[in-house]
C-alpha cells in the first residue's frame, strides 16, 4: 500500500485524501494544515492524523485542543509520497523539504510549471508521469480542457483551439473572493494564462483562451471552439465524447440548464459533497459545421482535479497502466453519473408528480 500524506487540506486536499482513502493500493498516512476550527475537527473525526507546518503551529492546535500527531516534516518524513495541496506558491517553497527527505511529491495547478518534471492529465499523457519524482497536476480548468481535446485530436487531429473561460469568482468557503455583482475581463489580456498552461500538456497545441470572471461559486463555464484537421459528424462526435469516463454528456432529457442544475443533480445523486468529477457537456450544445466543433461545458473546480491526483500517483510509482489507473479511481469513486442520469430522469419525473 502506497503510504500519502496530504500537505494541504483545504478544497482540494481533503477530496484527494478522500479519494486517496477509498483506493485499494494506497492509504491516507495523514494531513497538513496550519490552524485549528472546524475542517481541522472534521479531518479527525474522518480519521486522519493531523500534521503542523512548524512547532508554533501545533502549538495553536494544542491550544485549542485539537490533536495533533507531528509537524509536516514528520508527516513528510513517514509517507512514501505526498500530495501537496497548500496555497498556490507554497508547494514550490515545500519542494525544498521534500527533496531534503527524498519523498516525492504531487503539486497543484497554482504551481509554476517549473516545480515538477511534467504537468499531468490521466487521459493525456499519463505515461509522462512514470517514475518522475515531481508531478504537477494542471489545473481545473486546463484539466477539464485536455480531457476534452484529447479524444478530439486522437480522431480528428485538432488545427487550433479558441475558448472562452467563464470562471467562478471563488469557492464556497472563500468570502474574501469576488467579484460582487460584477462581471471581469480576467485577466483582461488576450489570450489568456490558460493557453500555454494547456500546452504543458500538449506542447505544439494551438490554442487561445479568454478568461472572464463571475460573482458564482458553482462552476467554470467553457465555451470552446475546435478547428478539427478533418471534417466530423456530429452524432460521431457525440458518441466519442460520451465513451470518455469523465466526460458527462448531459442528456436533453435529464432538463439540466445551467451549472446549479448540475450541482443539485449532483447532490441528488449522492454524490459526496455534492461533486461532479467529470466534465460536463451539454449534449444539445456540441455542434459540428464541417472542420468546426463547438460546445459548452460545465467543469466543478473543486473536483475535476482530485481523480487525476490519484493516477497520477499510481503513474509516477509504476503501479498500473493508464486505462487501469482511470479504471480503478473511476470504479473506486464511483463515477457513474451516466448511469446515474438514467435513474435521475426518473427521479426528476417523479418529483414533478409529487409537485
Ligand atoms: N479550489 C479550486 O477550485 C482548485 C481547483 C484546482 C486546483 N486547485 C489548486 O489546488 C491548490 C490548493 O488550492 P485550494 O483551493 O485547495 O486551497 P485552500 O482551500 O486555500 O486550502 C489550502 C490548504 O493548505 C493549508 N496550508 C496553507 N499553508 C500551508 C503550509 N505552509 N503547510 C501546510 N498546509 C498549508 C491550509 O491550511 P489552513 O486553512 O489551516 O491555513 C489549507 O488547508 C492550489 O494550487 C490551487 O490552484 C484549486
Amino acid at each position: 500500500m502506497l503510504s500519502v500524506g496530504v500537505n494541504g487540506y483545504g478544497t482540494i486536499g481533503k477530496r484527494v485524501a478522500d479519494a486517496v482513502r477509498a483506493q485499494p493500493d494506497m492509504v491516507v498516512q495523514g494531513v497538513g494544515k496550519t490552524s485549528p476550527g472546524h475542517v481541522a475537527d472534521n479531518a479527525l473525526a474522518a480519521g486522519y492524523s493531523l500534521y503542523a507546518p512548524s512547532d508554533d503551529e501545533k502549538a495553536s492546535f494544542e491550544g485549542a485542543g485539537t490533536d495533533v500527531a507531528g509537524t509536516v516534516e514528520d508527516l513528510v518524513a513517514e509517507s512514501d509520497v505526498i500530495v501537496d495541496a497548500t496555497p498556490g506558491g507554497v508547494g514550490e517553497q515545500n519542494r525544498t523539504l521534500y527533496e531534503q527527505l527524498e519523498t516525492p511529491a504531487v503539486f497543484q495547478g497554482a504551481e509554476a510549471p517549473a516545480v515538477a518534471e511534467t504537468s499531468f492529465n490521466a487521459r493525456a499523457n499519463y505515461d509522462e508521469a512514470r517514475d518522475a519524482s515531481y508531478v504537477r497536476v494542471v489545473s481545473c480548468n486546463t484539466t477539464g480542457l485536455s480531457r476534452l481535446l484529447a479524444p478530439l485530436k486522437e480522431t480528428y487531429g485538432i488545427e487550433t483551439v479558441r475558448a472562452t473561460l467563464i470562471r467562478r469568482g471563488g469557492d464556497p468557503d472563500q468570502p474574501s473572493r469576488g467579484p460582487i455583482n460584477d462581471i471581469l475581463p480576467d485577466p483582461i489580456t488576450v489570450p489568456s494564462h490558460h493557453g500555454p498552461d494547456v500546452q504543458t500538456i500538449f506542447p505544439s497545441l494551438s490554442i487561445d483562451t479568454m478568461g472572464v470572471t463571475v460573482p458564482a461559486t458553482l462552476m467554470h463555464l467553457h465555451g470552446v471552439n475546435v478547428t478539427l484537421e478533418s471534417t466530423a459528424d456530429v452524432d460521431a462526435v457525440r458518441d466519442l465524447l460520451a465513451k470518455e469516463s469523465r466526460i458527462f454528456v448531459v442528456p436533453e432529457s435529464a432538463r439540466i440548464e445551467g451549472c446549479g442544475a448540475l450541482r443539485e443533480f449532483a447532490r441528488d445523486s449522492g454524490r459526496p459533497r455534492g461533486d461532479i468529477w467529470e466534465n460536463c457537456v451539454w449534449g444539445e450544445s456540441i455542434s459540428v459545421e464541417g472542420d468546426e466543433f463547438y460546445c459548452f461545458q460545465a467543469i466543478h473546480q473543486e473536483a475535476d482535479v482530485v481523480p487525476e491526483n490519484v493516477d497520477a500517483l499510481r503513474a509516477m510509482f509504476d503501479l498500473k497502466d493508464a486505462a487501469e489507473s482511470i479504471a480503478t479511481t473511476d470504479e473506486r469513486l464511483g463515477l457513474s453519473l451516466r448511469q446515474r442520469s438514467r435513474d435521475s430522469e426518473r427521479v426528476l419525473t417523479g418529483r414533478a408528480c409529487d409537485d
